[in-house]
């Protein structure tokens, strides 16, 4: 992640109070659950349990909905934001489910920190590791709740090891669980020297906080049994000697994570997590963008889109772009120049989602996520300036992994098939390939159960039934270099050229033999697995 420099002179209290981060976890870790307490606290809804019954409510508007709800997978992802205490929260969600991969890696390049929640009986599982590494590849600080602490879970020293051989970062405990599973009492916040003492009758009250001046303090043993409470002292020395201390600088280079332990179901050690959000930061960073670096404390209003949702509003077919603000003070209203087009954009009904209802935005500030709603000018990666030709870089498109021909089940709606079709590829659904020889689209995704959400999806809003069948290709390349060479080598490779959605060429096989082949013989010719988003 790139740095403010050390003596930038402090970013305006509005953006300095802003915390943009995202969820990351294996599924069944407790997100949705430590989401709707983040809410809770957040004064967004009155009682936990919200976020689940209004995304029921929602699930039954539409067949595709219900497809997530029947799987139990979160397709679609969202932003919301609140208030705590002195900060204004923005919270990324992340598509749970690994077939999305490729859309919660966008979704990580729009935050400045993510949370990832790991469960305390399962420790480090292969999603969690999986987008941990995404946010590595990035640098992003990490904090870590080690959730369900109200269950058996591993022992305390064996789970901070776990992650520190398993994703190499250096593990500084935030709080230290006092029992386990039954004889969980709560934690002992090891920052600021408090008893936390975990409630089990109302499952939505916060915990009692009592103020402890150290280990030795008698107020203690009134609230810990004496076995619970030696072996708190002697698990906290060790601790204290064998792992790393608070380094604020070691967190926000990624190399460091504070972890906290806790119970989402039950509330606890929720806030400390929060609070922790608050004070470590980090405040909105800045963004790398060609031709030079954006700082949010410019004046100037940009940001870039990097996420296009359809869907949320079944009546009005709309599309919602989600704009990650990287600088300036945004007001309703604004004309800011879409940059692909050249066009100006009156950016005239913004929408911040406060909890899960959306509400229109009036200003927002650099770090915030608006969503845009458009009839399909906005794709993923553009930006949106008051004027300058920036393009933010960084958010990469994915060779897909599986590739299928698609056809219409009436031959005659082919026009609507490609319309449908191109839609999802603005979206960043699929990506679509038109072969250089032979009729019909290549389309290519990152896992299989995509192409069950496109057909559902082809059918529900088109009202289209589709097939996708296999083709004789299982790898797609995209191709670069100088233009006569890249012409010469198409020109030659014609049973195996295509073209995606932007017009660029793309190389399909199914042997990586002959990707190694096009490198030996081709010198000038570059395949890559990554493009970047224009
Ligand atoms: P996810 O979004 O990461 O997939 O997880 P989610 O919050 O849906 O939680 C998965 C399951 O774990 C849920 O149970 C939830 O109630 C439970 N859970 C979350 N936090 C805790 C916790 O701190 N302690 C315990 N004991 N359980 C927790 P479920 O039975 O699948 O769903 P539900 O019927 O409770 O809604």
């Amino acid at each position: 992640m790139l740095d403010r420099d050390h003596n930038a002179p402090a970013l305006p209290p509005e953006i300095a109070r802003r915390r943009t981060f995202a969820i990351i976890s294996h599924p069944d870790a407790g997100k949705t659950t430590l989401t709707e307490k983040f809410l809770l606290y957040g004064g967004a809804i009155q009682m936990a349990g919200q976020v689940r019954a209004k995304g029921e409510a929602r699930r039954t508007r539409s067949d595709f909905m219900k497809m997530e709800q029947d799987r139990g997978i979160s397709v679609s992802a969202s932003a919301m934001s609140f208030e705590f205490r002195d900060y204004w929260f923005n919270l990324v969600d992340t598509p749970g489910h690994s077939d999305f991969s490729e859309d919660t890696y966008r979704t990580l390049t729009a935050v400045d920190a993510a949370i990832m929640v790991i469960d305390g009986a399962k420790g480090v599982e292969s999603q969690t590791r999986k987008l941990f590494e995404v946010c590595r590849l990035r640098d992003l600080p990490i904090l870590t709740f080690c959730n369900k602490m109200d269950r058996e879970s591993r022992d305390t020293f064996e789970i901070i090891d776990e992650i520190q051989e398993n994703l190499a970062i250096d593990v500084c405990p935030a709080s230290w669980p006092i029992g386990v599973g039954r004889e969980f009492l709560g934690c002992y916040d090891l920052l600021n020297d408090r008893l936390e003492l975990m409630s089990r009758a109302d499952r939505n009250v916060k915990a009692d906080s009592i103020s402890i001046s150290g280990l030795d303090d008698p107020e203690l043993e009134k609230h810990v049994p004496g076995p619970l409470l030696d072996k708190l002292r002697e698990e906290v020395e060790m601790a204290r000697e064998l792992l790393p201390a608070f380094d604020r600088q070691a967190f926000l280079d990624g190399t460091l994570t504070p972890i906290w332990f806790g119970s989402a179901i039950n509330s606890f050690g929720v806030q400390e997590l929060m609070d922790g959000i608050g004070s470590f930061g980090p405040e909105p960073q800045p963004r790398p963008a060609v031709s030079r670096q954006i700082s949010p404390d410019e004046t100037k209003v940009s940001g870039f889109v990097f996420k296009v949702q359809a869907n949320m509003d079944p009546k009005h077919r709309d599309r919602v772009a989600f704009l990650r603000l990287c600088a300036g003070h945004f007001k309703r209203g604004m004309k800011l120049k879409h940059v692909r087009s050249g066009k100006p954009m009156a950016v005239s009904n913004p929408v911040l989602f406060l909890a899960s209802d959306r509400e229109l935005a009036e200003e927002a500030w650099a770090g915030d996520i608006i969503g845009i709603p458009n009839h399909g000018q906005l794709r993923i990666g553009d930006a949106l300036t008051e004027g300058e030709d920036l393009r933010f870089t960084g958010i990469p498109s994915f060779a897909p992994e599986l590739l299928q021909s698609v056809r219409a089940g009436d031959p005659m709606k082919a026009k609507h098939l490609d319309k449908a079709l191109t839609q999802f590829a603005e979206e960043g659904a699929a990506k679509l390939f038109k072969p250089m020889i032979g009729a019909g689209w290549i389309v290519g995704v990152v896992g299989a159960l995509q192409f069950e959400v496109l057909a559902s999806r082809i059918e529900l809003e088109y009202g289209l039934p589709v097939r996708f069948e296999p083709t004789q290709f299982t790898s797609a390349r995209w191709v670069t270099g100088p233009k006569d060479k890249v012409d010469a080598f198409a020109a030659s490779n014609k049973g195996h050229m295509a073209a995606d959605s932007d017009g660029a060429p793309v190389y399909m096989t199914r042997l990586q033999w002959d990707i190694d082949r096009v490198e030996r013989d081709y010198p000038d010719i570059k395949l890559s697995a990554t493009k970047e988003m224009l």
